[in-house]
C-alpha cells in the first residue's frame, strides 16, 4: 500500500498577523462572479486594467534586450545602464548623497530586503496608519510587531507628528513615509518632510521614503524627495516602473540609499548580502529603465489629465453624497473617503460587492483611527464607469442606512 500523508500541514503562526484586504475580498467577489455578475473593480491599483498602456518605446527596449540575449542572470544590484539612469534621475530630484542603488522585483521586494536587513527581534519600525498593507505583511513575516503612527484626516492626511513622537521607543529603527500616499492620495509638505527628518536625526532612524507615485502629482505642486530635504540622514528612496511608467507586471522597482557614507555603510552591506542571496531582479525588463527615465515622457501629461478629471469627479460625488466626506487626493490614484455608517466598513464593502457588484476596499483593511470608517476607491476607471460605480455606492448607502 502506498504511504499517504494524513495530517494537515499548518502554516506558520506568524502569518496570523498578515492581512492583505485588497486580495482577501476576492473570495466575496468570486462568489458574486459565479452567479454571473460582472464586477466593477475599484479595488486594485493596476492602471493596465483600465485605459492606460505601457509606453511603446519601453516595450521595444525589453523586446530588444531579450533578442540581444539578455536572458541570463544579471548582476545582483542590477544592470549598469539602468543603475546609472536611476542615479541620474535621483540627482535631478536633488538627491546628491547617494551611497548605493539596487534594482528589485518591484518595490515589493525592495521593502522586503530593506526591512529584513535592518530589523532584529524586539526592534520596531514606524509605519503609517492607514498604511499600504505590504509593510505590515513584511513585518509579520519577520516576526516584528506593528508600531503604527496615524495620518491626520483633519490635516489633509499629513503624518501626525505628535503621534510619531509618542511612539518612538529606544528600539525604533526607522520610519516609513509613503509620499504620495496610498491609500489617501495625500502629498507631504516640505515642512512635514523637514520635521520628520529632524526626528530621524535625533533618534538615529532610517527613513524609508516610498515615492513610487512621485510623477503622479495631480496639481501644480512639485514632488519633494525626502532624501533631497535630508541629505545627511539615512534614507532609502523607493521607486519603480509599476505606476509612473505603467508597467506593474514587469516587476521592476529600486531602492536608492543615501545619507552620510560612514553611517549607512554597514546597513548597505547587509542589504547587498540579501540582494546577492536572491540572485537578481528580472533581467530583460531592467533595460526599460533607462528609456523610461530618459526617453519620451509624453504619456505622463495624458495620464495626469485623466487622473485629474477622475479625481475631480470623485471629489464632487463625495461632496454631494450624504454620509460621505473626502479629503481630495493630490497624488496617485486613490481616494479614501470616510463614511458615517452604523456598522463596520467591512460589512458595507462586502454588501456593496454582493448587492451592487462594485468592489472597493474597507478602511479597516488599511488601519484607521478607532471609531472611524472609510473605504478606498481606485479612481483609475473612465468617467462613465466611475459615475455608474458612485451611483451604485450612493444607492446602497441610501437603501441600507435610510
Ligand atoms: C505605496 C506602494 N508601495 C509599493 C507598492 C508595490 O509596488 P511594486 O509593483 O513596485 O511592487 C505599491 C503598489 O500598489 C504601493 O502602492
Amino acid at each position: 500500500m502506498p504511504l499517504t500523508q494524513s495530517r494537515e500541514i499548518a502554516c506558520a503562526s506568524r502569518l496570523e498577523q498578515v492581512r492583505y484586504a485588497i486580495r482577501d475580498l476576492a473570495c466575496v467577489a468570486e462568489e458574486v462572479a459565479k452567479q454571473g455578475h460582472k464586477i466593477l473593480p475599484l479595488n486594485i491599483g493596476d492602471p493596465l486594467n483600465f485605459d492606460f498602456a505601457t509606453p511603446a518605446h519601453m516595450i521595444e527596449a525589453v523586446y530588444k534586450a531579450m533578442r540581444d540575449g539578455k536572458n541570463g542572470y544579471s548582476h545582483s544590484s542590477g544592470v549598469k545602464e539602468a543603475l546609472d539612469a536611476i542615479r541620474a534621475e535621483a540627482g535631478r530630484k536633488g538627491i546628491h548623497t547617494i551611497q548605493d542603488v539596487f534594482i528589485t522585483s518591484g518595490v515589493s521586494e525592495t521593502v522586503d530586503v530593506c526591512l529584513a536587513a535592518l530589523l532584529n527581534p524586539g526592534d520596531n519600525l514606524l509605519t503609517p496608519c492607514p498604511d499600504y498593507p505590504l509593510y505590515s505583511a513584511v513585518l509579520a513575516k519577520l516576526g516584528i510587531g506593528l508600531n503604527a503612527y496615524y495620518l491626520n484626516e483633519e490635516d489633509g492626511w499629513q503624518p501626525d507628528l505628535e503621534d510619531i513622537k509618542r511612539k518612538i521607543t529606544p528600539r525604533t529603527r526607522g520610519i516609513v513615509l509613503i509620499n504620495p500616499n496610498n491609500p489617501t492620495g495625500s502629498v507631504c509638505t516640505r515642512q512635514m518632510l523637514e520635521e520628520i527628518a529632524d526626528l530621524a536625526r535625533r533618534h538615529n532612524l532610517v527613513i524609508f521614503a516610498d515615492e513610487i507615485y512621485d510623477k503622479l502629482i495631480l496639481d501644480d505642486d512639485p514632488h519633494i524627495a525626502m532624501a533631497a530635504v535630508a541629505p545627511d540622514v539615512p534614507v532609502v528612496t523607493f521607486g519603480g516602473l509599476s505606476k509612473n511608467y505603467l508597467a506593474p507586471g514587469w516587476r521592476i522597482g529600486w531602492g536608492i540609499a543615501s545619507g552620510d557614507a560612514a553611517v549607512i555603510r554597514p546597513y548597505v552591506e547587509g542589504m547587498n548580502k540579501l540582494l546577492r542571496a536572491r540572485i537578481c531582479a528580472n533581467h530583460p525588463e531592467q533595460y526599460a529603465i533607462k528609456p523610461a527615465l530618459e526617453g519620451p515622457q509624453d504619456h505622463l501629461p495624458e495620464v495626469k489629465r485623466k487622473l485629474r478629471s477622475r479625481r475631480d469627479l470623485t471629489a464632487k460625488w463625495a461632496n454631494e453624497t450624504p454620509r460621505v466626506s473626502l479629503v481630495a487626493p493630490r497624488g496617485a490614484f486613490y481616494a479614501y473617503p470616510s463614511i458615517d455608517i452604523p456598522e463596520p466598513d467591512e460589512t458595507f464593502v462586502c454588501e456593496l460587492i454582493r448587492q451592487k457588484h462594485v468592489m472597493v476596499v474597507h478602511g479597516s483593511g488599511f488601519g484607521q483611527r478607532p471609531g472611524t470608517q472609510h473605504f478606498r476607491i481606485v479612481f483609475l476607471p473612465d468617467e462613465r464607469t466611475l459615475t455608474a460605480a458612485y451611483s451604485a455606492i450612493g444607492d446602497l448607502l441610501r437603501e441600507r442606512y435610510a
